[in-house]
């Protein structure tokens, strides 16, 4: 039996995979079991954001894991320690939790925001709904699917967990239609990425953070697919010129190493006390290890610059594609819009000719590893070229 039908007898098959086993990956390349190699310009969905075991990275984890692997929450670790400060002075987010994904840092946000209503408001006020946006995608356990702002997700699992309203994106007399004194918080992606690579319009979010403000419900940024320096900031509210109340971060801000982290500002820092959250795995040693690693290089002086450079030379190249309608977006984060082509369609040829890259809706994405090369991407887009 082979890898593939050994995994298919035994995994559940909640995914549509490539007939691919990646078995190595080095800088932005993998290879697969045949010796295949693939130039990544998806990066296991916007988390290898350093490559394939870059060795700053690599060395942090492997160090971590001769030294200690596991804690419980019970105790402290000094990578924890200095995970959170580094995460600290680079948001301006004073507290955190640590969790393992971005759905759970979604769930903490939720639990957040719901709590600072009960705890100033009381439970009788009934201050417990969430605006969340239509197309907007925000994970995969029952709150978070219920949360999201797409139909199609809201099926089979009934009931889903109630307190969530729906604003059309982009669309502020919606949200002022839709906001009352029930709301305790609206929820948004600055870009939304399985949604199919949109950014918020400026003046949206400007009257967005203006109402919220002005009404005390909390703005919450899920940057789980934004964040990290993906967009070419660190966050990329930075772009937009708000601090939201919470902001949750996953994908990339770890390498690689499963993590979700939900930064609170000194509004609704202190809402979570003893005994009101947790997670076995939160804050795991060997997650915080990747984490430094992995903020210390993307913080670095001038590396951000480079994210927007590059993301700027994509552009170029590939508006020079005559199958290419226009790319949207921000940094390296691209969503490409094509001539009358399948985007799934697309994706299975570039596949074929070696790169491997993603859709969002009826758009090819783009979420390379933050550190790519620009022959790199000379190459990789000549291989698209070729696809399309
Ligand atoms: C914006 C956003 N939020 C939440 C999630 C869920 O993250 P995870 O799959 O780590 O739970 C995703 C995943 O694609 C995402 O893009």
């Amino acid at each position: 039996m082979n890898t593939i039908e050994k995994f298919n007898e035994h995994v559940m098959g909640t995914y549509g995979r490539y007939p691919l086993v990646l078995e190595k990956g080095e800088g932005r390349s993998a290879s697969g079991e045949d010796g295949k190699l693939y130039i990544d310009f998806g990066s296991g969905i916007g988390t290898n954001s350093l490559g394939y075991c870059d060795e700053d990275w690599a060395d942090a984890v492997c160090r971590q894991a001769r030294a200690v692997q596991h804690t419980s929450n019970y105790y402290y670790t000094k990578v924890q320690a200095d995970f959170a400060a580094k995460l600290s002075e680079v948001t301006g987010y004073d507290k955190m939790f640590f969790g393992n994904s971005g759905a759970e840092a979604n769930e903490c946000a939720i639990k957040i925001a719901r709590k600072y209503s009960f705890d100033k408001y009381g439970k009788d006020a009934k201050r417990y709904n969430i605006i969340t946006l239509t197309n907007s995608f925000h994970g995969r356990t029952l709150t978070t699917l219920s949360a999201t702002g797409q139909d199609v997700f809201h099926n089979y699992f009934f009931p889903f967990t109630e307190g969530f309203l729906n604003a059309e994106t982009n669309n502020i007399s919606d949200l002022r239609n839709k906001i009352d004194n029930t709301v305790c918080a609206v929820m948004i992606e600055f870009v939304q990425g399985e949604g199919g690579v949109n950014p918020l319009d400026k003046a949206y979010v400007d009257e967005l953070f203006r109402i919220c403000a002005e009404k005390d419900i909390l703005v919450i940024a899920d940057e789980v697919q934004t964040g990290a320096g993906r967009t070419g900031t660190f966050l990329a509210s930075e772009q937009f010129g708000v601090k939201p109340n919470i902001t949750t971060l996953a994908k990339g801000v770890a390498g690689g190493v499963p993590v979700g982290i939900c930064l609170a500002d000194e509004k609704c820092g202190e809402v979570l006390t003893k005994g009101t959250h947790g997670s076995t795995f939160g804050g795991n040693p060997l997650a915080c290890a990747g984490g430094l690693a992995v903020v210390t290089k993307v913080s670095s002086e001038g590396f951000l610059d480079e994210v927007c450079a590059k993301g700027e030379y994509f552009r170029k190249k590939l508006a020079e594609i005559p199958d290419v309608e226009g790319v949207d977006g921000l940094g390296l984060m691209l969503g490409i819009r094509l001539k009358g082509k399948s985007a799934s369609e697309v994706c299975g040829k570039c596949f074929e000719n070696g790169l491997l890259v993603l859709t969002a809706k009826d758009k090819l994405r783009l979420l390379p590893p933050l550190n790519i090369t620009y022959d790199e991407i000379d190459t990789g887009i000549e291989i698209l070229r070729r696809s399309l």
